[in-house]
């Protein structure tokens, strides 16, 4: 039996490029694994085929779970033979919020079965693997602060985020990503994040710098029925956040504090109004 922490990611930028023939949009993001995590245990079973279960009864237990693509996905393409698995969900990522928690357990999975079965595959194959099962799974392999781009599967490690405190918050609403991105006219994005000073900033380590250039593009064609994520935004920003922003396709909204005490207090603040309000730090 093993376990593994899959963290959560928030999204420090996040930039549409383009529309590509496939389907799917270019992508530009700067992405910030942080210390909220589900925990993914795997335990060998006799019977053969992959089994999920999970502490939330809304998420699937079959095939579907992204958990057991990744586990599927590891085997037919590794060459290692299939055995059974038992595969234990326990959900601390808010579901459909922005923060690849699906993706995540996913890639908890990849490598637990690479460390247990091909210890000699390297990274970059267990991340191709990852590409297999969904766009966000090949930076959750991997983790830390990293530049995603394309379809998001092209890693560019980077810098880590100062220290800092993150307050993470997600109102009750969701929204479909495939639904967030069918809404996306180029032509029509009036701003974009400035990808390239915060590439300098990071390098620079500086959080104010980093911190101003913390940029979204989804939040320009958020339907009004999210209105709530702009008012998450400025009670973060009232409360001294240096930057607030979705992230991801949303609906989450995080905000950067330079010191424990002030993100604390937002963090009790907001727990008042919303239910899944995480005081957290980057990893
Ligand atoms: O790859 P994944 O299954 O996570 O993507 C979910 C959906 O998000 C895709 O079906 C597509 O609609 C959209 N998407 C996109 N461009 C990307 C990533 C995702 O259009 N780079």
């Amino acid at each position: 039996m093993r376990t593994e922490p899959a963290y959560a990611k928030l999204n420090l930028t996040l930039d549409i490029l383009g529309k590509r023939p496939d389907g799917y949009h270019d992508l530009r993001m700067v992405m910030q694994s942080i210390d909220l995590a589900d925990q993914v245990t795997l335990s060998p079973r006799e019977e053969p085929g992959i089994g999920v279960t999970a502490d939330l009864p809304y998420l699937p237990r079959d095939g579907g779970n992204i958990a057991a693509k990744a586990a599927a996905a590891f085997f037919a393409q590794s060459g290692v033979p299939p055995v059974g698995l038992t595969i234990a969900i326990r959900k601390m990522i808010p579901v459909c919020a922005g923060m690849a928690g699906g993706s995540s357990d996913g890639a908890a999975v990849l490598r637990v079965l690479r460390d247990l079965y091909a210890p000699e595959m390297p990274m970059e194959q267990l991340e191709e693997i990852g590409a297999l099962i969904g766009s966000d799974v090949p930076y959750c392999v991997r983790g830390g602060t990293a530049l995603a781009e394309g379809r998001g599967e092209h890693l560019t490690a980077l810098p880590p985020l100062p220290p800092c405190s993150l307050v993470v918050c997600k109102p009750a609403c969701s929204i479909s990503t495939p639904e967030l991105f069918s809404l996306v006219r180029m032509k029509k994005l009036r701003c974009h994040p400035d990808t390239a000073g915060m590439l300098r900033a990071l390098e620079d380590q500086d959080l104010e710098r980093i911190a101003r250039r913390i940029y979204n593009v989804f939040e320009d064609v958020l339907p009004r029925r999210y209105a709530e994520v702009f008012s998450i935004k400025s009670e973060l920003l009232g409360m001294g956040a240096m930057a607030a922003s979705m992230t991801g396709s949303g609906p989450t909204v995080f905000g950067v504090f330079r010191d424990r005490e002030s993100a604390a207090r937002a963090a009790e603040s907001l727990s008042g109004q919303y239910a899944a309000v995480h005081l957290c730090r980057p990893i």
